[in-house]
């Protein structure tokens, strides 16, 4: 699949996946390309059928993107919920565990998630796997000895693209990447990461998401946790 093709299937699924969002509503919005495509659609909403609702945001990218349309954001601190945070993934498998973190958002999107009824994910097909993993598994770490983070996991500090430093997050935390090819253990890879002191969050998303929008060449389908 080309990026064209591809972005076509992000866009329809960040379109389905705006219809969630009602009059009303406090919406969790996460970060990364497919979600600019639906903060794209949100704000058509709000311009053309005078759709009004309130934003949490995952990365100040998107706060941006969404104050740039009139969407109202507040803090997430100055809610007292959450009723449906649509965010994208890097990888998702049949037991709706997943990675996510490529846009080095993972911590604040952690947050929002955790901190919603309802969460749902927006990929194109190319993101269902059978087992995650293939996608480097991001992880925010303090700068502070990131090096032995490093070390221990066999990471890869991540790197901007231009001029090579390191990324640093909203949070102004390094994201180091683990190359694994595969995670058969999830639950045990993401305990031994978060007892890791200076790990601040890591990228797998295990069972928490409620449903998958998939972005697919016959039109968006829905994936439902039956585990939620
Ligand atoms: C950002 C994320 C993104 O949601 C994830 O990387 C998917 O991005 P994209 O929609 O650009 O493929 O987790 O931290």
């Amino acid at each position: 699949m080309d990026k064209a093709q591809q972005d076509a299937l992000k866009k329809a699924a960040g379109i389905e996946a705006a219809k969630l969002i009602q009059n009303g509503m406090i919406a969790g919005l996460g970060t990364g390309s497919t979600v600019r495509f639906l903060v794209d659609e949100l704000g058509r909403r709000v311009k053309e059928e005078g759709l009004e609702f309130t934003g949490v945001t995952t990365s100040r990218r998107t706060q941006e993107q969404a104050e740039g349309y009139g969407i109202k954001i507040v803090n997430i601190d100055d809610v007292d919920h959450i009723d449906v945070t649509i965010d994208g993934a890097d990888e998702v498998d049949k037991n709706f565990n997943g990675i996510k973190g490529g846009g080095a958002a993972l911590l604040w999107e952690k947050i929002v998630a955790t901190n919603s009824n309802k969460i749902v994910w927006i990929v194109d097909e190319s993101k269902v796997v059978d087992t995650i993993g293939k996608f480097p598994l991001p992880v925010e770490v303090i700068p502070f000895g990131a090096g032995q983070v490093v070390k221990k996991f066999e990471a890869k500090y991540r790197l901007a693209r231009v001029g090579g430093e390191p990324v640093r997050t909203d949070e102004n935390n390094y994201v180091v990447d683990l190359h694994l090819e595969r995670i058969d253990h999830p639950q045990e890879l993401a305990q031994d990461l978060i007892t890791t002191v200076g790990v601040v969050e890591h990228g797998l998303f295990l069972n928490m998401v409620d449903q998958v929008i998939v972005g697919d060449p016959n039109g968006p389908r829905v994936m439902d946790n039956p585990n939620k």
